[in-house]
């Protein structure tokens, strides 16, 4: 199932499972991107404010010179909230750090405006500490210049992340393109159906992001994770990764280790028994109030999640 790939609203084609690079470590991302480009990835999740962009770059390099073709692989990148207003600034420092003259996806990080004259390239603070907002920003500015980047040759698609369906409705109401993608976090603790299910009606591809429940993969103690996976004598994380390809998206995980680069290919097909199971166990957490968001930066923004709002 490795092989798998769906189709974006602009015709192109994407893998379903990717390498994600948050919090890769330098000194381990390199290799890390280079054994997985060579073990069967085609995928690459980047973003300008994990910081690794180089070393990712020198992974790629790496997989390239062993006779893997550009063509043949599919790299993301996004624009961090500092860039927000100077996204096509944003595009050049990521590509000129990957060393890449294209990407495939240039996504808005997240929608909001951090001080773009502020104390810090990525993480500006105010005097007192507090992170420094640009309040009275609209997001839908983001998207028109993100269109602009389109017929550059600098990125192939355009996409989001991280929004909700307040967001996605604002944003489609002045839009002259349709994101490609909508990269959110995703696993059956948090399965936004809301919005998986709006972006399914616009032709919006889902990306999911946090399968394993992020650093250190909480969710693999999960009593019904561990259930569907003892069935199919699989690990935990391989039903995890696999919950998302009958929803139709698809799933990054992150890793620096390379066995566990390797068994994150091995996507099952899970059957409607599991699917019910894991959706009743999502229905419960909502009906309880205990979804769980792993990633939730302190930007004291209203983004729209119903589980956050
Ligand atoms: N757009 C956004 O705002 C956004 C936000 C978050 C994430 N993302 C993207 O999505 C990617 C994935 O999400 P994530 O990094 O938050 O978390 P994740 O992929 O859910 O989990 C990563 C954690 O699980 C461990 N792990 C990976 N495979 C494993 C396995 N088979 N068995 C046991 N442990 C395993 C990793 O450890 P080791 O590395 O030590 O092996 C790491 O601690 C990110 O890297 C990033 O590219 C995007």
């Amino acid at each position: 199932m490795a092989d798998l790939d769906f189709t974006l609203n602009n015709g192109m084609k994407m893998p379903a499972i990717g390498l994600g690079t948050w919090q890769s470590e330098k000194g381990k991302v390199k290799e890390a991107v280079a054994y997985a480009l060579k073990n069967g990835y085609r995928l690459i999740d980047c973003a300008y404010c994990y910081g690794n962009e180089d070393e990712v770059g020198e992974g790629i390099r790496e997989a390239l010179a062993s006779g893997i073709k550009r063509e043949d692989i599919f790299v993301v990148t996004k624009v961090w909230a500092t860039y927000n207003t100077r996204v096509e600034l944003g595009l050049e420092k990521s590509l000129k750090n990957l060393g890449l003259d294209y990407v495939d996806l240039f996504l808005v990080h997240w929608p909001l405006l951090m001080n773009p004259n502020g104390n810090d390239d990525k993480f500006p603070k105010k005097p007192d500490g507090t992170r420094d907002i640009i309040k009275d920003f609209n997001h839908v500015e983001t998207w028109k210049q993100m269109e602009k980047l389109v017929g550059t040759g600098k990125t192939k698609a355009i996409g989001v992340c991280n929004y909700s369906k307040k967001y996605l409705e604002e944003l489609l109401r002045e839009a002259t393109i349709i994101p490609a993608v909508n990269q959110i976090e995703n696993h059956p603790a948090l399965p936004q159906q809301e919005i998986v299910d709006l972006c399914k009606e616009k032709g919006i591809h889902i990306m999911a992001y946090s399968p394993l429940g992020s650093t250190g993969g909480p969710l693999f103690k999960d009593e019904h994770i561990l259930k569907v996976a003892k069935k199919h004598n699989v690990s935990p994380a391989t039903v995890l990764l696999s919950y998302h390809i009958p929803r139709g998206s698809t799933v990054l995980a992150k890793s620096v280790t390379p066995q566990r680069i390797k068994e994150n290919l091995n996507i099952i097909k899970l059957d409607d028994e599991d699917m019910k199971l894991l959706n009743e166990y999502s229905n419960d957490l909502a009906k309880n109030g205990k979804l769980q968001r792993f990633v939730y930066p302190p930007f004291g923004v209203d983004f729209g999640f119903p589980d956050k709002s």
